[in-house]
């Protein structure tokens, strides 16, 4: 039950218009993250008005929407790298990626797509690409990733407590070695709670989608891939994470589907 607290103003924002742009000059200043050199880690989800991860077909292409399309393809366009769990790879389809058409990039670089994989099994689609992920692994799972895609695109960071474990911030770092600052973790919620715990998650933007789907699906954090056909078990030793305070940089609302797009800065 709520304690009771001096009440607090509430506040009905002025709209702006945001139309679309080819370039979406205003939307990508509303993201824009500054000047910083050190390495800075933004988390892009979707979850639904009851807090669901995916749809009934288990992929999130079937709670998002063109609100949510237009972020994530500016947020892709602000990355050097793609950070996601292995699972979302295998699920979502994950191929070689490709800076978004018509937007300024973040650089000249091609966008780079790092796995995050304690197996080390490689999706066989971004193994068979001319452009292979970097794979962020442990001792174990590195063998089993260098037999799927050349050694130099393995990056073994191994926790120090258990060596097949991955070191998030060790995976990070090595990212950062190569130039890889910015990094956008699309998931999945395995992936993000591991990171959450880790206090390495800079920002998390949420689209909110306007509809239900029922206690199936996970949150976008979960300790295991829950109800995610076919996955592992989520690695060992995921602490619950405490109460992080969030604080709001905007709220868009798409007003013809009620969708609504946050900006969450954690630090
Ligand atoms: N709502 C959204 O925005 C959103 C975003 C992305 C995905 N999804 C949905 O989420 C579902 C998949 O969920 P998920 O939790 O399984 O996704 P996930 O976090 O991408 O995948 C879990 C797998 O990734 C690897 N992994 C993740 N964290 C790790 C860590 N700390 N250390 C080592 N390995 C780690 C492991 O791979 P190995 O098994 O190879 O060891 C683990 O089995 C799909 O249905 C997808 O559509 C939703």
């Amino acid at each position: 039950m709520r304690s009771a607290t001096t009440p607090l103003d509430l506040l009905v924002p002025a709209p702006e218009h945001l139309p679309v742009d080819p370039a979406e000059t205003r939307l990508a200043a509303l993201y824009d993250e500054g000047t910083g050199s050190g390495v800075r880690l933004r988390a892009n989800f979707v979850s639904t008005v009851d807090g669901g991860a995916w749809g009934p077909d288990h992929l999130s292409g079937s709670i998002n929407d063109d609100a949510d399309w237009r972020v994530f393809r500016v947020l892709r366009a602000a990355a050097d790298v793609v950070l996601v769990g292995a699972g979302t790879a295998r699920h979502e389809g994950y191929t070689a990626l490709d800076r978004p058409e018509s937007l300024p990039a973040a650089g000249d670089r091609p966008l780079e797509l790092a796995l995050v994989s304690r197996s080390g099994r490689v999706p066989q689609q971004l193994a068979d690409g001319d452009r292979p992920p970097l794979v962020l692994t442990g001792e174990a799972g590195a063998r089993t990733a260098s037999r799927m895609v050349p050694a130099d695109r393995v990056l073994t960071v191994a926790s120090a407590h258990d060596p097949d474990e991955v070191d998030l911030r060790a995976g990070l770092a090595a990212l950062a070695d190569r130039g890889l600052r910015r990094v956008l973790c699309e998931g999945g919620p395995t992936l993000l709670a591991a990171l959450l715990a880790e206090d390495l998650v800079d920002e998390l933007c949420v689209t909110t989608s306007p509809c239900l789907v029922g206690p199936g699906p996970s949150r976008i954090v979960a300790a295991s891939p829950a109800g995610a056909p076919g996955e592992a078990p989520a690695p060992a030793g995921i602490p619950a994470t405490p109460p992080t305070p969030a604080r709001l940089a905007h709220l868009l609302h798409a007003p013809s589907t009620g969708t609504l797009v946050a900006r969450w800065l954690l630090r």
